[in-house]
């Protein structure tokens, strides 16, 4: 039997909606539109056409963006004194770097310059700290995207076995740390996995709900999914794949692939998302909702 699809995009366009709505009644309320400034160092392909996505998924939500492209050999300390400048600037709520960043820039130092209130990533070690804590100011944007999607189809998870292979700072981490929280959403029984776990088809074997977020095309099989399991893929990646045309013949196709090998482990999950379609489009709405709520932490009343 084949397993029923998890609808990321259908369910961001929801949520995209509500969104909306919430920014028109803020900004009738204050005056201020909520702005995101978006800063991408370089020209990996991959990167562009993220930012645009996000550019685009901020003008349709009433999110005002402010798109800064700096040359790939942009010295640190010219992105540092940007990263200052849109600090101090008031009319700036939100400010996210894309990653990855070009060799010769520390990672680290840049995403810790950011201002933690405008930290819509949620990357920042303050709101990482908070999170870990139990009192987040921002949820990182996949894992809370991958949270929303199974709340809205009343996948529970409180008690569950969750299994989430990849620990990147990202996504892997903070999934696993989303989980763990007490409350809806979370109260689950988590497990990470990464690339020296042993044994891993074992414990993926396992999972109740199983978030694969390795980066590699079609890692996970149909023989390392429980039958039933909730099966929820982050991978984006781009593979040659042969296909056979409508004159018989064989040929190379480009093809974005998840991490998941989606036509086989779909006969073993219960549910499963697929790629494209699924936990990408929530994403960028998760970073318009932290946008927003931004906005309403930097201007709330002082305590
Ligand atoms: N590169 C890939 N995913 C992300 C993300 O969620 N945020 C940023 N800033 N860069 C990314």
């Amino acid at each position: 039997m084949s397993a029923n699809i998890l609808d990321g995009k259908g369910t961001a366009e929801q949520i995209r909606a509500e969104i909306k709505e919430e920014v028109a009644k803020f900004v009738a309320e204050t005056k201020i539109q909520p702005a995101l400034a978006v800063v991408l160092v370089g020209e990996d392909p991959a990167s562009q056409v993220y930012v645009r996505n996000k550019e685009l998924a901020c003008e349709k939500v009433g999110v005002k963006s402010l798109m800064y492209r700096l040359p790939q050999e942009t010295p640190s300390e010219e992105l540092l004194a940007l990263i200052a400048k849109l600090n101090a600037d008031n009319s700036v709520h939100g400010i996210l770097v894309q990653l990855p960043l070009p060799k010769g820039i520390d990672e680290k130092k840049v995403l810790d310059a950011i201002d933690p209130q405008k930290d819509v990533d949620a990357f920042h070690p303050e709101n990482v700290g908070l999170l870990s804590q139990g009192r987040p100011r921002f949820l990182p944007c996949t894992p809370y995207g991958i949270q929303r999607l199974l709340r809205r189809y009343e996948i529970e998870t409180k008690g569950k076995r969750v299994v989430v292979v990849g620990r990147s700072d990202i996504v892997g981490k903070p999934m696993g740390l989303l989980f763990l929280q007490k409350g809806e959403g979370g109260d689950a029984t988590v497990t990470i996995c990464h690339s020296r776990t042993e044994n891993l088809p074992e414990i993926t074997r396992q999972a109740d709900i199983l978030v694969a977020a390795i980066g590699k095309a079609e890692f996970v099989k149909a023989d390392m999914v429980k039958p039933g399991a909730v099966v929820v893929d982050v991978g984006m990646n781009r593979i040659a794949k042969e296909t056979t045309d409508e004159n018989g013949e064989k040929k190379l196709v480009n093809k974005l692939v998840g991490d998941v090998d989606f036509d086989a482990v779909k006969e073993v999950a219960g549910w499963i998302t697929p790629v494209p379609g699924g936990v990408g489009p929530l994403t960028v709405t998760m970073l318009l909702l932290n946008a927003l709520n931004a906005a309403r932490l930097q201007t709330a009343a002082p305590k």
